[in-house]
This record gives structure tokens, C-alpha cells and sequence, in this order.
């Protein structure tokens, strides 16, 4: 059912646990299953002023989920490491999974914690730095937010 990488991711997460002092931390959870996950930044400021170009220096996760969920943290870590804020904040929830050689499609929600988590650090990082935050992240951030109040009712259940 799970890919040979989903199962390498799970049973050895690359960059699990937490980073103090993140510039950066978001948090998302799964309104069908009540799963969490939690993102850390690390950002390195380059020219420029906005943010975009900044640079994720370290990143780790915490999550409390499936095995997907697991997976997809390491993968994502995997993936934004080095990269702009910019080229994060373009990192879908499919590529996520291709990454992962693909996900059972009843497991593909699992992939929208890692990207939605992940947006919300950014969003965490550019308001505690006072950067512009476009109408499409803080759209996303209004929707990730309900979804993580909602499944955290549900894991308080
Ligand atoms: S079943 Fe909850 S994130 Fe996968």
C-alpha cells in the first residue's frame, strides 16, 4: 500500500524534534483524523528587505500522526531545506507526495499537513519580522488555522 520511500521516510524521519529559538514555528492539523504537525524555521535574512528571498537555513518537525503524516514531515523538511521562503511557500501538497513516490489516495490528505505547516511557519515568520503578507497566504492561514482548532477539539476528545 505505502511506497518503499513512504516507509523509509517512516520508520527513519529525517530532521524530527524541534528547533529552539525557531525565527519560525506553524502548526497544522487534519480536520477528518485530528492529526498534528508542528514546523520549525530556521531563516537566514539575504538582501533585499521582503522576506521572499530569505533563505530556510534548518527546518524540523513534531508530528502526531499516521504513518503518511510522519513521512511527509521528513519529506518536506527534506525538500525546503536551502530553499528560499519563496520556493517553500510553492511546495504543494503533490509534491510532497511525488517525492514520496506517491501516496495511497485515501492517505493524500496526510500530504496537506506538511505543506499547510510549513505555510503557517512562514506566515509566523514574515509577522514576527513585520514583512507584506499577500492575500494568498493570509487567506491560507485563515483556513489552516480553523482546520487546527478544529482537529485540536477533536484530539482533546
Ligand atoms: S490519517 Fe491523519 S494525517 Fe494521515
Amino acid at each position: 500500500m505505502y511506497s518503499k520511500k513512504v516507509m523509509e521516510h517512516f520508520m527513519n524521519p529525517m530532521n524530527a524534534g524541534e528547533i529552539e529559538n525557531a525565527d519560525g514555528t506553524g502548526i497544522a492539523g487534519n480536520m477528518i483524523c485530528g492529526d498534528v504537525m508542528q514546523i520549525f524555521i530556521k531563516v537566514k535574512k539575504s538582501a533585499g528587505g521582503n522576506g521572499k528571498h530569505d533563505i530556510i537555513e534548518d527546518i524540523k518537525f513534531k508530528t502526531m500522526g499516521c504513518a503518511a503524516a510522519i513521512a511527509t514531515s521528513s519529506m518536506i523538511t527534506e525538500i525546503a531545506r536551502g530553499k528560499t521562503i519563496e520556493e517553500g511557500l510553492k511546495i504543494t501538497k503533490a509534491d510532497v507526495a511525488d517525492a514520496l513516490d506517491g501516496l495511497p489516495p485515501i492517505k493524500m490528505h496526510c500530504s496537506n499537513l506538511a505543506s499547510d505547516a510549513l505555510a503557517e511557519a512562514i506566515y509566523d515568520y514574515f509577522s514576527k519580522n513585520k514583512y507584506e503578507i499577500s492575500e494568498g497566504l493570509k487567506k491560507a492561514h485563515e483556513r489552516i488555522k480553523q482546520e487546527r482548532d478544529y482537529a485540536e477539539g477533536l484530539g482533546e476528545k
